[in-house]
């Protein structure tokens, strides 16, 4: 059927009603006394998703933009850095630093896995001159939560400044920036914002901007203290995407009305319900629990199943569209978003359609299995 279709991918997410219709209003000055008020109501409440004291950038562009951004502002070529890498994402922000000419060292982890604290203060004890530490929030390649607080303490511990991608995970995932000390967390509107792809939000905290001032990198666009000229004036160097900006205050409000701490809650739940789904299916998990994330699950293709062709199937039968792996997982993972603009009966959805893709595809599956135990997680008469 034209048209219909259930996006379960970790980004771009489906965009509620309320976000497109604020999207429709006709397009304002960017140079005007509407648009700084817009800015400043954005302002109010995006702090408030980062816990943070400190400002708010939204810059125009996706989150890749706002990691360069970052990037491009705190690193200097032979600068050294330390990347805590999990997945893709984790090297992703890697790269983009050694672009930057940095001396990049990192710790891998393993694709699934978390970042192991221990190793973390190793690491830092033994080179007390690493100037930038990376990590990763939310890894989207392989569905794994890292532990934020953990490495913001340890950090925090050294003269290094801790830059943390939070493209997939702010929004869906507390992150409490100030007390977690994390000195630039980046974001971006496609992911739990439930906007369309396009702006990145990135907040930088006062040891951050001792290094900004200093740094000698090209930065033009992504110039940071362009940024924050015009903001005290509740404007943006360079022409925003205007409506994008009222997508974003509709989308905040949508998340300030349900309650931050239920947002996560529900985010939380889709995920165990997945889980809890894909087990009883019979399918293994990339992730272990202890460190799964809530907004997007990556799970393993059933032996002599292609995790693309099911991923086919699911597309041109249900119109149900999960994510493929990335690197060397793709082919054998599947991921199933939970984020955003989410409900239970998405959920439902989802692992009704794998259930039949699954049993198209010759695999033994027992119809119903995953479902009624997303049922009973729902009901709350099974743990994930
Ligand atoms: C964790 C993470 N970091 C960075 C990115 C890159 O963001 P964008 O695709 O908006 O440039 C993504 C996109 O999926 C992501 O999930």
């Amino acid at each position: 059927m034209k048209d219909k279709q259930y996006l379960l991918i970790p980004g771009p997410t489906p965009v509620p009603p309320a976000v497109t219709a604020a999207m429709t209003r006709p397009v304002i000055g960017h140079r005007s006394e509407d648009f700084a008020r817009l800015y400043e109501s954005i302002e109010e409440k995006i702090k408030m998703v980062f816990q943070t004291k400190n400002d708010v950038f939204i810059l125009t562009n996706s989150g890749t933009g706002g990691l360069e951004a970052a990037i491009a502002n705190t690193v200097n070529p032979g600068d050294r850095v330390l990347a805590l890498i999990t997945g893709n994402f984790g090297e992703r922000f890697a790269n983009i630093a050694r672009a930057y000419g940095a001396n990049v060292e990192e710790i891998n982890f393993g694709w699934g896995k978390d970042v192991d604290l221990r190793a973390v203060e190793e690491k830092l004890a033994e080179r007390p001159d690493y100037k930038v530490v990376l990590a990763t929030q939310n890894e989207t390649s392989t569905g794994v939560l890292n532990d934020i607080a953990g490495i913001g303490a340890l950090v925090a511990k050294t003269n290094a400044i801790l830059l943390v991608d939070g493209v997939s995970g702010v929004g869906g995932v507390e992150i409490k920036t100030d007390e977690w000390r994390v000195d630039i967390l980046i974001t971006a509107s496609q992911k739990a914002f439930m906007l369309p792809p396009g702006l990145a939000m990135l907040s930088v905290s006062e040891k951050a901007w001792s290094v900004i001032e200093q740094n000698k990198s090209p930065r033009f666009y992504f110039s940071l203290p362009a940024a924050r000229n015009s903001f005290v004036k509740w404007n943006t160097a360079y022409t925003p995407n205007v409506t994008l900006f009222m997508g974003l205050e509709a989308a905040l409000e949508m998340m300030l009305e349900e309650g931050l701490e239920n947002v996560y809650a529900r985010h939380l739940l889709l995920a165990r319900a997945t889980r809890a789904a894909a087990r009883a299916l019979n399918l293994s998990l990339l992730a272990e629990d202890r460190c799964a994330s809530p907004t997007v699950t990556a799970v393993y293709a059933p032996a002599g199943v292609e995790a693309d062709a099911l991923r086919k199937v699911l597309k041109s039968e249900y119109g149900v569209i999960f994510a493929g792996g990335q690197g060397h997982l793709k082919g054998k993972i599947f991921r199933i978003a939970h984020m955003g603009f989410v409900g239970k009966m998405d959920v439902i959805i989802a692992v009704g359609a794998l259930e039949m893709a699954l049993a198209q595809l010759g695999c033994p599956v027992e119809l119903g299995a995953g479902v009624c135990k997303a049922q009973e997680v729902f009901l709350k008469k099974a743990q994930a």
